[in-house]
């Protein structure tokens, strides 16, 4: 009884450390690449702007993690951009957004 309570909160307490642990190394590249390709198509290989506007971590200084990784998931209705959801969980969206305001492209 005592090593299934023990084997219980094992299995519990791996759920929750995988729900805050950082992304695998690999969803990482995934991600960088999406970055680069996808999200450059607009807002420029380097981000330094084009349809959309530059994602410099100087011009997202004033912006929160939470408002720009909402941005990315839900888009902006009314604009070109579109929302991420099908293919980001909000994890990965925050993420990117913290990557964007470290400043990925320089
Ligand atoms: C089809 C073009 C397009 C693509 C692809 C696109 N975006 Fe956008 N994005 C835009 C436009 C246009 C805006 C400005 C929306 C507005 O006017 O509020 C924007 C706004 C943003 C903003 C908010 C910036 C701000 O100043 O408010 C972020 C963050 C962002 N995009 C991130 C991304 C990321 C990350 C990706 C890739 C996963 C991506 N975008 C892909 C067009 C695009």
């Amino acid at each position: 009884m005592r090593s299934i309570v023990a084997a219980i909160s094992t299995l519990l307490l791996a759920g929750a450390v995988q729900a805050t642990s950082p992304l695998p190394a690999e969803r990482q590249a995934e991600l960088l690449y999406l970055l680069k390709h996808d999200c450059g198509s607009c807002h420029g290989m380097r981000l330094e702007g084009g349809l959309g506007p530059a994602l410099t971590a100087e011009r997202l200084a004033p912006y929160g993690i939470d408002f720009l990784a909402l941005t990315i998931v839900q888009g902006r209705p009314g604009t070109p951009m579109p929302p991420w959801r099908p293919f980001l969980t909000e994890q990965e969206a925050r993420w990117l957004a913290r990557q964007l305001k470290q400043g990925i492209n320089q």
